[in-house]
């Protein structure tokens, strides 16, 4: 007895000690940043609430005004954006050095998926429902930028996107809530990896807060309008997740909410980030969304939006130089009181603490491990990996994939057969070397096939225009053929931020060559490369085979290759609808059932839908096909009564009857059939991605509690209620085993 009583009082002084110690590691971090804060002339605080772009790279509408390199000198400045490289950060964090109080610099970047190594857009990663190998993703990324110089990563982007109009769709997790929220977690993660100060840790940036994702018309910047219970439902739970990840930063977003400017939305950056959420990080402006507040009509001028954005919690001011032309006067005309100045100026120099700039500027400067990450063969091999799991195969009649190997003559055709950075995505770097790094599918299917067949080539036409010069050359080529490989898509910049579209279809003449090359009769393959759902329904009712290859990053072409021709059975499930037309604009799974639902797809009788189109997606929330086939039993329940204090045990055995090993993505969604509220036709609360040799099969369980079942009420209060709920599980939002239960509270 005498030795466990000793036992657990050594554990309590350890524990007592740790405490001590770390709350004096805090409170000295605290400590320090007053002690800095009380030298500090206004000025010099407004200096750090003020973030130029460098001026070696633009993300947005550059101003050329100033020697920046004076104003960081004068402490001006507190952060700078695109200035990347050891050489190019330390040159400026000298000059940082040579202020009055020598407060360091932070230097941001829009590492959005990959800084040296580019992975899949993120978009492409979401449909490998992969979340560790999303946080190896964003974990390299980090390693790589903070390794030159990189100390705030302007993502994850965690806007819910239910319009693949909006070009941003490329940068999130798609149109679910819980996926993007799992997402969300995994990239903060990734980013910030064991924690800040650690040379390899960038600081995440949960970004664009909030509901920039439901623009009206899917028009980037647009406004955007919703219920206060749809923002809370739909849009900020992935923020949520993000701050509870332990983002160090926000960004707020372009658009109005609500008829607020986020930049100035005192509902978001005060009341709900730091109020309820307790956020301690900061947030920063989107590019001169400050300054943009005059063009929504909020503000009248710089003055004014200076003072709307810095009152409503907006702690730097992105390159619209509102804050630093504006504040100092504010304050001293009581408009700004000295204690929102200070409360920002605290967030920001509590990060640059954190993250070990005050005791070591240089310490992302290190040259060493700059090269150590210029080519790392780990990081490449892994890009491979992701990018094979981003893929989707949509249709494989007749298993015409995968490819045998020793087929004789195989046709590439398309105008995305050859393309080099287009492979890299909107949001990706430019290398010098990129044309020797990045695999190109035609590269991937030579290094494939190591010249046992012969490859022809074709080009066809251009990604979007009119010319169909090539199509003769492209049918002679296709009929030497023993199988044809067409690789189509949008270009690259087509997708991404003020790339919104309303017209989706395959642009140019692309689907006529399709049609033009299925006319030969050739059994053909069609590889679509996008960063957003396309329109392509000649395509999809007539093409045997067709895979959604997104766009992939530096190894695109060896991960299609090992897809197309089976060295990978594809995986990838798709995080976001696609629609049939833009007319259908939006269509996602997670609906409500309306009083006049559709009993089907052809019903039109005096019910919700279009006259002239049938209402499912083209492909569903969820969907993607394997070369093996996943057969499914009926769901097992351990109960069908519940009471609030239960849990219910949800399972179905799920098998794979086809002739490959393969990966499934087993989900869960679920069905509140009656609320104070009206509630989806299902959501999803749960997935298992599994994987599964020929032939076997696997009990794949789900554990169901009552906070499966909570939704915000109409008075915006969290909780579940009594009633009927349908439990399904299947391979994607459209094709699942149903089970009901009745849950009492
Ligand atoms: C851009 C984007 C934002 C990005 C920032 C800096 O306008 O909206 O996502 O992080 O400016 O490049």
């Amino acid at each position: 007895m005498k030795r466990y009583f000793f036992k657990n009082l050594c554990l309590l002084f350890f524990i007592t000690a740790q405490v001590i110690f770390c709350t004096a590691q805090t409170k000295s971090i605290d400590q320090k940043v007053d002690s800095v804060l009380k030298l500090m002339t206004l000025d010099e605080k407004i200096g750090q609430m003020n973030q130029y772009n460098g001026d070696w790279q633009a993300t947005g509408p550059i101003t050329k005004d100033g020697d920046k390199q004076t104003q960081i000198r004068e402490g001006k400045i507190g952060s700078m954006l695109n200035v990347t490289g050891v050489d190019h950060t330390r040159t400026l964090q000298e000059i940082a050095m040579q202020s009055r109080l020598k407060i360091p610099l932070l230097f941001g970047q829009d590492v959005i998926h990959g800084y040296r190594t580019t992975f899949p857009l993120p978009l492409a990663e979401a449909a490998s429902w992969d979340l560790q190998a999303i946080e190896k993703s964003a974990r390299i990324a980090a390693t790589e930028a903070a390794a030159a110089g990189v100390h705030w990563t302007f993502a994850p982007m965690v806007d819910i996107a239910r319009d693949p109009r909006w070009g941003r769709v490329m940068e999130g997790a798609g149109e679910d809530t819980y996926l993007g929220s799992l997402i969300a977690t995994a990239r903060v993660k990734g980013f910030q990896g064991k924690g800040l100060g650690n040379t390899d840790a960038v600081m995440a940036c949960a970004k664009h807060f909030a509901a920039y994702g439901a623009a009206v018309g899917g028009r980037d910047y647009n406004s955007v309008d919703m219920s206060l219970r749809q923002l809370y439902e739909v849009y900020l739970p992935p923020f949520k997740a993000a701050a509870d990840a332990g983002a160090a930063t926000f960004m707020n977003s372009f658009n109005d909410l609500n008829g607020i400017p986020a930049t100035a939305n005192k509902l978001l950056q005060r009341d709900i980030l730091k109020g309820q959420w307790n956020f301690k990080g900061f947030v920063v402006s989107d590019w001169g969304s400050v300054g943009e507040m005059i063009n929504h009509g909020y503000a009248k001028n710089n003055y004014e939006a200076a003072m709307l954005a810095a009152n409503a919690g907006s702690d730097m001011d992105m390159e619209s130089r509102s804050y630093i032309k504006n504040l100092n006067t504010l304050v001293k005309e009581g408009k700004v009181k000295t204690a929102v100045i200070d409360e920002a100026v605290k967030r920001i120099l509590k990060k640059k603490f954190e993250m070990g700039l005050f005791s070591d500027p240089y310490k992302f400067c290190n040259e060493e491990r700059e090269k150590q990450q210029w080519n790392n063969a780990d990081n490449i091999s892994f890009s491979r990996e992701i990018a094979k799991k981003s893929i989707v195969l949509l249709k494989n009649e007749h298993q015409l994939l995968p490819l045998s190997k020793q087929t004789k003559n195989i046709a590439m055709i398309g105008p995305l057969v050859k393309a080099v950075r287009d492979n890299l995505g909107f949001w990706s770097y430019s290398w010098p070397d990129d044309t020797a790094r990045i695999v190109t599918l035609w590269n991937g299917v030579q290094n494939k096939l190591n010249n046992t067949s012969n490859l022809l080539y074709a080009k066809g036409c251009n990604i979007n225009d009119n010319n169909k010069d090539g199509f003769d050359e492209a049918i002679a080529v296709a009929k030497q053929a023993d199988v044809v490989v067409l690789s189509v898509g949008e270009a690259p910049d087509m997708t991404g931020e003020a790339k919104s579209r309303s017209n989706l279809h395959l642009p140019g003449v692309q689907e006529d060559l399709i049609k033009a090359i299925m006319a030969t009769g050739k059994p053909v393959v069609v590889l679509i490369s996008a960063g957003r759902p396309l329109v392509f329904n000649w395509t999809a009712d007539n093409v045997p085979a067709i895979v959604y290859t997104w766009w992939l990053g530096t190894q695109a072409g060896n991960a299609i290759a090992d897809v197309l021709f089976g060295d990978y059975n594809p995986s990838g499930r798709l995080p976001i609808s696609f629609p049939r037309t833009e007319g259908q604009v939006p269509v996602y799974y997670n609906h409500y059932n309306t009083g006049r639902p559709a009993k089907n797809d052809s019903d039109v009788n005096y019910v919700s839908a279009y006259t002239d189109l049938v209402n499912s997606p083209r492909f569903a929330f969820g969907y993607g096909l394997s070369f093996t086939k996943f057969d499914y039993s009926t769901i097992k329940l351990s109960k069908t009564k519940l009471t609030a204090t239960d849990k219910l045990e949800a399972s179905v055995i799920v098998t794979n009857a086809g002739n490959y090993d393969g990966e499934e993505v087993v989900q869960l969604y679920i069905r509140d059939m009656f609320g104070s509220v009206v509630r989806p036709v299902k959501e999803l609360k749960g997935f298992q991605k599994i994987f599964l040799q020929k032939g076997a099969s696997k009990e794949v369980k789900f554990i169901i509690s009552t906070n499966d079942l909570k939704f915000y009420n109409n008075e915006l209060k969290y909780d579940w209620e009594a009633g009927d709920f349908q439990i399904m599980i299947g391979s994607n939002a459209m094709q699942l085993q149903k089970a009901a239960v009745e849950w009492a509270k």
